[in-house]
C-alpha cells in the first residue's frame, strides 16, 4: 500500500502545469467507438481512471495505442461486443459512457452498473428514461444494465434534475439516430462542451452544447478525426486553493480562464490575490482568509468537485463559514479526517458549518474519495507538522503526478510504499 508523507509549512512558489480534463477524457474516449475510423486524441491525462478505460476499450475489441505520453490512436474498427464486464465496470463511474457509445454503434450495450467515488445515492434514471425516449428498451438485471434498439429515433427529452452523466450519455447514443434529439435542462459543464466539439469534429451535428439546450441531428456515420481535449478546470482548482492555503504564488500554466471563474471569485472574496492571462493564472496567497459561505452548483456555479478542497482552506479562515453541497447527498466524509488535523466542523446532512482555526496540525489521515483526498493534501500541505495520507489510489484516479508536481514548486511531500496502480495492459 502507497502513502503520501507531507511536511507541511512550505509557501508554494513556481510554475505548475495543468494535465488533460479527467472528465472530458472519460467520455471522450468512448465516444471514440463511435467512429468508422482510427481517432488521435492529445492531451490525455495519466491516471488510472484512464488506464481503466484503455482497459475496456481493449476489452471490446479496440485497438488502443499509445504515441506518446499524453496522446493516443483509438482504432475502433474490430469492436466484436457490446458487453463491459462487472470486473472493469465497477472500478469508475464513467465506464457508464460505454451505455451510450456503443448502443449509439451496436444498436445494444450490456454494462455492468458502475462503480466511482462513494458520494451518496448516485442513481442513472435519467440516462435511462434519455435512452428510453430514443427508442430503446432498457433493463437492469443481475447488476448488469442492457439496453438495446432496433432503430434509435431522434426524440425531445427532459431532464427533471441537472445530470452530467446522462447528458453525455444521451448525446452519444442520439448522434447517429434518425432525425433530431432535443436534450432540455442539459448539463452544461466544460467537458460536455469539449465532447460535442470532440463529435463534432467526428462529423456528428451538435448545437448548443454548454446551453441548457442541446440539438443534436442524427448522422449516419462518423469519421475519424485529431482532437485535444481541455485543461482540467478540478486539478487547476486544487493548485489555486493549494496556493492559497500555503501563502504561496504560483503560477498556473494550460488552463482556460474562464472555466475557472466560479472558483476565482470564491478565492478572491476570501482574500487571495489572482491575476488572469490568456491561458495561465497567477494565485497569490496574502496570509489573511476572511470566511464565506459556498454553495456546490451545476455549471456556472461553484463545482461539487472544488468543495472538499475549498471546505479545507475555509478551516484556515478568520470566523464561520458554511458550505452546502446540493449535487450530492453525501459529500462531507472526509471531515472526520480533518478533524484529526485540528479542524472545527460540524455537519447536518448537506450543509457544513466551519469554524475556522486558523491553523491545522499534521496527522495520520485516509482519502475518502478522489477530491476528499485532493483536500487532505491540501490540509497537509498548510499544517504544522508531518501528515500521512493512506488510500491515495482514489487520488491517483484523476491527478496526473500529483505529489510530482508539487515538489516542482516547493512541497515537501513524497510518496512512499509498493505501488497499487496497475497500469493498463498491451500500450
Ligand atoms: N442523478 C440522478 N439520476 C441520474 C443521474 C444523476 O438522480 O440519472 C443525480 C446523482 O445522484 C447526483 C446528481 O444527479 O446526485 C449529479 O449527477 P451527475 O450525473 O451530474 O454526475 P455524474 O455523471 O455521476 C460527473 C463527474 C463527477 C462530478 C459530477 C457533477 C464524471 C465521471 N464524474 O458525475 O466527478 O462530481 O459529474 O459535476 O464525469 C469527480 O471528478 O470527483 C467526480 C465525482
Amino acid at each position: 500500500m502507497e502513502k503520501y508523507i507531507i511536511n507541511g509549512g512550505n509557501k508554494l512558489h513556481g510554475e505548475v502545469s495543468i494535465s488533460g480534463a479527467k472528465n472530458a477524457a472519460v467520455a471522450i474516449l468512448p465516444a471514440a467507438v463511435l467512429s468508422d475510423e482510427p481517432c488521435i486524441i492529445e492531451n490525455v491525462p495519466n491516471i488510472s481512471d484512464i488506464d481503466y478505460i484503455i482497459k475496456i476499450l481493449l476489452a471490446i475489441g479496440a485497438e488502443v495505442t499509445m504515441l506518446n505520453k499524453s496522446t493516443l490512436r483509438i482504432d475502433p474498427r474490430r469492436i466484436h461486443t457490446p458487453e463491459v464486464e462487472y470486473e472493469l465496470a465497477k472500478k469508475m463511474r464513467a465506464s457508464y459512457y460505454f451505455l451510450g457509445a456503443l448502443l449509439g454503434k451496436m444498436g445494444s450495450a450490456r454494462v455492468s452498473m458502475p462503480g466511482g467515488c462513494d458520494l451518496g445515492t448516485r442513481s442513472i434514471d435519467q440516462h435511462l428514461k434519455g435512452f428510453n425516449s430514443l427508442g430503446a428498451e432498457c433493463s437492469v438485471e443481475h447488476g448488469m444494465i442492457q439496453v438495446s434498439a432496433e432503430r434509435l429515433v431522434g426524440a425531445h427529452i427532459y431532464f427533471d434534475i441537472v445530470t452530467v452523466g446522462a447528458t453525455i450519455n444521451v448525446m452519444l447514443a442520439a448522434v447517429k439516430a434518425d432525425g433530431m434529439t432535443v436534450i432540455e435542462n442539459a448539463a452544461k459543464e466544460p467537458h460536455i462542451v469539449d465532447l460535442a466539439n470532440f463529435l463534432n469534429s467526428m462529423g456528428a451535428e451538435i448545437m448548443g452544447a454548454g446551453t441548457d439546450v442541446i440539438k443534436i441531428r442524427g448522422v449516419k456515420s462518423l469519421h475519424g478525426a485529431q482532437y485535444s481535449i481541455i485543461p482540467d478546470q478540478i486539478e487547476a482548482g486544487t493548485f489555486m486553493v493549494a496556493a492559497a492555503a500555503t501563502g504561496g504564488d504560483i503560477l498556473i500554466k494550460n488552463v482556460i480562464p474562464k472555466h475557472l471563474e466560479s472558483i476565482t471569485v470564491k478565492l478572491q472574496k476570501i482574500g487571495v490575490h489572482i491575476e488572469e492571462f490568456d491561458d495561465s493564472i497567477r494565485v497569490v496567497g496574502t496570509g489573511h482568509l476572511e470566511r464565506a459561505n459556498v454553495k456546490t452548483m451545476p455549471h456556472p456555479g461553484f463545482p461539487t468537485d472544488m468543495q472538499p478542497q475549498i471546505t479545507t482552506l475555509l478551516t484556515l479562515a478568520e470566523g464561520t463559514s458554511i458550505i452546502t453541497e446540493s449535487i450530492y447527498d453525501s459529500r462531507f466524509k472526509y471531515v472526520d479526517e480533518l478533524r484529526r488535523m485540528g479542524a472545527d466542523i460540524s455537519v447536518d446532512g448537506k450543509v457544513a458549518v466551519v469554524e475556522g482555526v486558523g491553523r491545522l496540525m499534521g496527522a495520520p489521515v485516509r482519502a475518502t474519495d478522489l477530491r476528499a483526498g485532493a483536500a487532505l493534501i491540501i490540509a497537509g500541505l498548510a499544517a504544522t507538522g508531518t501528515t500521512e495520507i493512506e488510500d491515495i489510489h482514489h487520488i491517483e484516479r484523476g491527478y496526473e503526478d500529483i505529489e510530482k508536481k508539487l515538489r516542482a514548486i516547493g512541497a515537501d511531500i513524497k510518496k512512499v510504499g509498493v505501488p497499487e496502480r496497475v497500469l493498463a495492459q498491451a500500450l
